[in-house]
């Protein structure tokens, strides 16, 4: 793999304090200044050690919720030293620590919340650029989307995929096995015993799901962006490699600094089709596209959701990862990770594009090379010829909706069924296993409100369990429909994103059990096979439900929140804003 690396263009003559923007803080020979200095003194600081200095924001999402970070308390320490090596003065600011287990009925429903914070921590603070330290799902958008919007140069530095898991000589991928092994002892085909043997080595370190699942998928497609050094995405969490990374990213982002390279000199239209391309090449998280649209919105960069399909249907998959492969997070950084995947569809890429090294992303891959071609396979035989996601549209879903072909049943990608209905989760856990429901394997499930609004905060509850009458039989995959989201790591023939919603009177909020849906993965379409008429009917009787949320947090995210198309950010905060709309600028 690539090193990360700290080099960069040297601008002569750049290094002037007066640049800084911390210094409107702490120069002026004003009382103001004069308060800000002392405090810097009451916390045991001397001029020489901060003053002058880039000030270096380490916002750290970790808390002792944070399954996935707790090896932050350590990386912070080696960030902090990375900046204080390069000439900077580095500053911990803790920051909302999203679990994606702990926190109910979703991470997602906050991930705005933390782009919110990251923006306005580095709006009003003296702070000259960050050190983003995310890694769990959610965390990487949120804070991604605040450096964006507050628009001060940042790096991001990913938490790390854990070691792979084990029970006995098995190998075990989070959430991919877990959902597999959750079927069998659903069956009946798994004692207590084995259960807890699989709970006690699925998670065996510090770090991220090391499946392709979100986190590994953002982290890849934040390194193709331009946001993190090459070769961060993959290191595992509890490498060595991975303090000496977190150092590097401490070193660089004080260069960043006198080199003004902030992201909106990174975020172009172009990075943004790498990082489409990498997720595709990646069969990433269907998760991938609600944040990049929103990332996209926060950069000022047009992006659609056909874009999606449209470098879906040039990408190959390479990855050889599960779900939708073999491998685990681990072997990919052993194979080169994300600088050697890119080599290899560099093709494929705008390798002009600026990344944080101050350096093209082609001059950033130069070199790499891939180690292992079972893990990052050759072009010429691919996991798939198409890419990970393909996005439908149909009269079931007119704003569109996501599949992701490689983790579903070759048999079901062309398929007719009856509709069974489900109106909410509660509904669903109430009645999916049923011995009576009738359910047969040749169904669609169908689950609404699980939406943006509906949910609210789109859960991902897009994997519809299968009906244990079912799982008896050896059912394994099914159709599911629904407007959820689907963990990365999770798999099957699901339909997930479907916008409009139900809870804003999407067409899926009529849809009937009995009712014939037919999906066509590669004519990209899902249609609800009900006459024109009917639906008219329908619609005309459909009433959106009384609001459940009339205060607090939740009221603003459904008052405020876009449609999975749209990437569901907040509208009032979808376009950047920079540095420039600080408040009151002047008098401070
Ligand atoms: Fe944190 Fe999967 S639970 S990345």
């Amino acid at each position: 793999m690539t090193a990360p690396t700290t080099a960069g263009p040297s601008l002569p003559g750049a290094r002037d304090p007066r640049r800084l923007r911390s210094q409107r803080w702490f120069a002026p020979d004003d009382l103001r200044s004069f308060g800000h200095r002392s405090r810097l003194r009451q916390m045991g600081y001397a001029a020489e050690e901060a003053e002058g200095r880039p000030v270096i924001a380490i916002l750290n999402s970790w808390s002792d919720l944070s399954q996935c970070h707790t090896h932050f308390p350590e990386r912070v320490q080696e960030v902090k030293r990375g900046v204080w090596q390069a000439g900077g003065f580095p500053v911990e600011i803790p920051v909302l620590a999203l679990s994606e287990m702990f926190m109910k009925p979703t991470a997602m429903l906050y991930r705005n919340l933390l782009a919110l914070e990251a923006e306005e921590v580095l709006r009003s603070h003296p702070v000259d650029g960050a050190v983003l330290m995310g890694g769990c799902d959610k965390t990487v958008p949120g804070l991604l989307m605040g450096a964006i919007s507050a628009d001060l140069p940042a790096i991001f530095l990913p938490a790390g995929p854990m070691l792979a898991g084990r029970h006995r000589t098995e190998r075990l991928g989070s959430g991919t096995d877990v959902w597999k092994y959750w079927a069998q002892r659903q069956a009946g085909c798994l004692d207590a015993c084995v259960w807890r043997q699989l709970e006690e080595g699925i998670a065996r370190s510090a770090g991220t799901c090391m499946t392709m699942g979100t986190a590994s998928t953002m982290a890849a497609v934040t390194e193709a962006l331009g946001m993190s050094l090459p070769g961060a995405a993959t290191i595992p969490a509890v490498h060595s490699a991975h303090a000496r990374m977190a150092a590097a990213c401490g070193r660089r982002i004080v260069d960043m600094v006198w080199e003004d390279l902030r992201p909106s000199r990174i975020l172009s239209p172009a990075a943004f089709d790498n990082a489409i391309v990498t997720d595709m090449a990646l069969a990433g998280s269907t998760n991938a596209i609600v944040h990049l649209l929103a990332l996209a919105g926060r950069a000022g960069v047009p992006l659609a959701l056909d874009r999606f399909d449209a470098l879906s249907r040039t990408t190959p998959v390479l990855a050889n990862l599960r779900p939708a492969g073999e491998y685990l997070m681990e072997d990919f950084h052993d194979a080169g990770g994300v600088p050697a995947l890119l080599s290899r569809i560099a093709h494929l890429l705008d390798l002009r594009c600026l990344t944080v090294t101050g350096r093209t992303l082609g001059e950033d891959i130069a070199g790499a090379e891939v180690i292992d071609d079972r893990v990052i396979l050759p072009l010429a035989s691919p996991l798939s010829t198409a890419g990970g996601t393909f996005v439908l549209r149909g009269s079931l879903a007119p704003d569109g909706c996501v599949i992701k072909p490689t983790a579903a049943e070759p048999r079901l990608r062309t398929h007719v069924g009856r509709a069974v209905v489900f109106d909410s989760y509660p509904d669903l856990k109430a009645r999916i296993d049923d011995p009576s429901s009738g359910i047969t394997a040749d169904d669609v499930l169908v689950l609404r409100n699980a939406g943006p609004l509906g949910a609210p905060g789109m859960p991902e509850w897009g994997m519809l369990p299968i009906p244990r009458p079912l799982l008896e039989r050896g059912v394994r995959d099914m159709v599911r429909v629904s407007d959820a989201r689907m963990s990365g790591t999770s798999y099957g023939t699901c339909v997930l994103h479907v916008a409009p919603e139900a809870a804003v009177g999407g067409p899926l909020a009529i849809v009937q059990t009995g009712d014939r849906i037919a999906l066509d993965v590669d004519g990209r379409r899902l249609d609800l096979l009900v006459d024109d008429a009917e639906i008219t009917r329908r619609m005309a009787l459909w009433r959106a439900a009384p609001p459940r949320f009339t205060r607090g947090y939740t009221r603003l995210f459904i008052d405020e929140t876009t449609q999975a198309n749209h990437g569901c950010d907040f509208r009032f905060l979808e376009r950047g804003s920079g540095p420039a709309a600080e408040p009151e600028p002047d008098i401070f």
